[in-house]
Parts: C-alpha cells; sequence; structure tokens
C-alpha cells in the first residue's frame, strides 16, 4: 500500500505530522471492550506498521493511557524495529493524575501543571518510550489551578534541554490557550478537542473561527464520537447519521464508507483539522487513510450536519 495521507505543518513555525493521526487510547485496555489489546508490544507495532505504510506517521498518546503503563509497551514496540523511530512523530499528553496502581497516594483524579510534575512526567515519558525527544507535549486536561508562568518555566526548560520540541493545549478553550500563550516566548502549536458531527460546539464557540485566524490546525479527537457511529443500539440522531452518510457514500463512490465520509466532513473544514482517529483494526486504518482523497460538496457537509441537529440551518 502506497503512503496516501499527506503531511502537514500544524502552524507556522510548528512540527509537521501526517493529516490523519493514529489516536492510542483503545489500545491501552483503559477502555473495558478493548483489553485485549493490552500488554502486547507486537499488537502494538503491527498498528504502527500499518499506520505508517498509508502516511500516518504521527502517534497520539498520554502518560495517563493503559494505567500509566502504555508509554511503556509503544517504547518495547519500537524496539521491536528501532527504525521506525525516524519515521514517525510522538503526541503525549500529561497533567491528568488518576488514582490506580502506579499512583499509590492519588485519592481524587485532579489535575497538576506544576513545573516539577511536568518535568517528573516528561522525563518519565522519555524513558518509558526510549526516546530522546517528543515532538509534540501537550496538557491534557484544562487545569483550573494552572499558572501560566510556571508552566512556561517548565516548558523553557524542556525546549532548552531538546527533550520536547513542541507544546500544545488539549481540550483548552481559546482564553485559556491565550493565557498560556501570553507567558511563552515560542508559539503554542495546536490544540486537541473532541470534534465530530456528534460535537460540533467548536463550530460556534470560537475554536475553530480562532485557529482559523492563527492558522493553527486543531486535532479533533473522538471522530466518529468514540464509535457512537457503528453503535449496536443506535439513537435516533445516530440512526440520521448513518442514513444520510450512507447516501452520501454512495453518491461519492461504490467502495466509500461511512467512516470515511465522516473523517472527510471533518477534513473539509477549512481549519485543516487534523482528525485522531481511534480504531485499532488494521483494515480501518487503510480505509480511514483513504478518506483524505474524498471530497463533500457543501450541501453533502451540510446534510451531515442536519443529521445530526435534527434541524436545517437558520
Ligand atoms: N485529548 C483528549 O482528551 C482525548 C480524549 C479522547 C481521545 N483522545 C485521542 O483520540 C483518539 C481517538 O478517539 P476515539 O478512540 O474516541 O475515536 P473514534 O475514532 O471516534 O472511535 C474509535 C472507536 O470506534 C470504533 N470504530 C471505528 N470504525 C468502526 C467501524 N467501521 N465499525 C465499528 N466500529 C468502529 C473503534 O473500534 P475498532 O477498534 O474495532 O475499529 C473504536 O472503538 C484516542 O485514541 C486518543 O488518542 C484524546
Amino acid at each position: 500500500m502506497a503512503s496516501i495521507v499527506p503531511q502537514i505543518k500544524l502552524s507556522e513555525n510548528g512540527p509537521k505530522v501526517s493529516r490523519i493521526i493514529y489516536g492510542t487510547w483503545h489500545m491501552t485496555g483503559m477502555n473495558e471492550n478493548d483489553e485485549h489489546l493490552l500488554s502486547n508490544p507486537e499488537n502494538i507495532l503491527s498498528r504502527i506498521k500499518a499506520c505508517v505504510g498509508v502516511g500516518i506517521t504521527t502517534f497520539d498518546l498520554s502518560d495517563l493511557y493503559g494505567y500509566y503503563q502504555f508509554e511503556r509497551l509503544f517504547g518495547e514496540a519500537l524496539k521491536l524495529e528501532p527504525d521506525l523511530k525516524k519515521k514517525i512523530q510522538i503526541i503525549t499528553k500529561t497533567d491528568i493524575v488518576k488514582p490506580c496502581e502506579a499512583v499509590p497516594k492519588c485519592r481524587i483524579k485532579y489535575y497538576n501543571t506544576s513545573r516539577e510534575y511536568i518535568l517528573q512526567q516528561v522525563n518519565r515519558s522519555l524513558g518509558m518510550l526510549g526516546v530522546d525527544h517528543i515532538d509534540l507535549l501537550l496538557l491534557h486536561r484544562q487545569d483550573m489551578l494552572m499558572d501560566a508562568d510556571e508552566v512556561a518555566e517548565a516548558f523553557k526548560q524542556l525546549h532548552s534541554e531538546g527533550k520536547v520540541l513542541h507544546f500544545g493545549g488539549s481540550n483548552f478553550t481559546i482564553q485559556h490557550f491565550k493565557l498560556l500563550q501570553s507567558r511563552l516566548p515560542f508559539k503554542l502549536v495546536s490544540n486537541q478537542f473532541e470534534f465530530s458531527p456528534y460535537e460540533m460546539s467548536a463550530l460556534t464557540d470560537d475554536r475553530l473561527d480562532y485557529f482559523q485566524r492563527k492558522r493553527i490546525a486543531p486535532m479533533a479527537y473522538s471522530p466518529l464520537g468514540s464509535g457512537k457511529l457503528f453503535a449496536k443500539e443506535p439513537t435516533e440522531q445516530t440512526r440520521r447519521m448513518r442514513s444520510t452518510m450512507e447516501q452520501i457514500a454512495a453518491d461519492i463512490g461504490s467502495e466509500v464508507s461511512i467512516d470515511q465520509v465522516c473523517y472527510a466532513w471533518i477534513m473539509m473544514h477549512p481549519a485543516n483539522i487534523c482528525p485522531v482517529i481511534g480504531t485499532t483494526s488494521l483494515n480501518r486504518i487503510i480505509t480511514a487513510a483513504k478518506s483524505v482523497n474524498l471530497t463533500l460538496d457543501r450541501q453533502q457537509w451540510t446534510e451531515i450536519w442536519s443529521a445530526s441537529t435534527g434541524a436545517q440551518v437558520p
């Protein structure tokens, strides 16, 4: 399979990433339905290779995934084929502290953006992954107690040490993004948030307008509503969306599937949104890659918006 997915720059001074990013959460065993894939570097390696084979070279992780163990498994997978390290970009996140075996003193899930914690977690991630740098570090959730000066100190240190090349937010409002940016001598390069026909608030709460204006490509997680589009017991909304997408898929071409239509819907937005896909299926990784070649027209895009909202545009 030839490489299909193009590379884009997340922002003017940002890293090059693949237009479709591979999300690793469903491989981490934190979702109760996904445990079959936990603890197996070979399974992880086969997904990395399937992705790289179609041009999906950017991987989205978090220190938290797999109850703080998944980065180590991902690193073990890379050790099986060390040449892969040069071909991929690693995004990881930090700031969520969640009670589990790896964090014995933690009583309640909370966020930690202290300088000390960020430095500790990045050093840990580097060791677990077995890499000398992280391409992009995101603060995973918006910390209500974030001291932007303190985060900036940590980011500047990690940057000057060459441990992290770029920084961004995840689930950040525009105001929070601007606050952190105001303390940094370099630009934040992206924000990752949920966006799909199921979660369209970024269209109207100014996030997509802001990032388009700044020429910063956001990353859209849960592009299929975290699998809701394929639910065995679909809601009325999902039924409407499926039947609309099936019609559009049939109109576009004989081998087009509704997950591809959904990815194309996201990528049609002029903010250059990069879907972070969550499938663990080798075939669906290839299907997803092919969606970069699909184009919807404005009426098709709006039909999907209408199927989701159950209404016409005003
Ligand atoms: N920053 C954050 O706070 C945050 C939050 C959530 C997620 N994320 C990132 O975003 C990534 C993607 O999120 P997500 O996993 O929710 O994305 P998603 O792509 O919306 O959902 C993935 C789920 O959909 C299922 N699926 C996909 N295609 C299917 C098909 N054709 N038929 C049946 N089932 C299908 C997958 O099952 P199969 O594996 O069987 O295909 C998987 O369970 C995560 O892995 C993570 O890296 C970030």
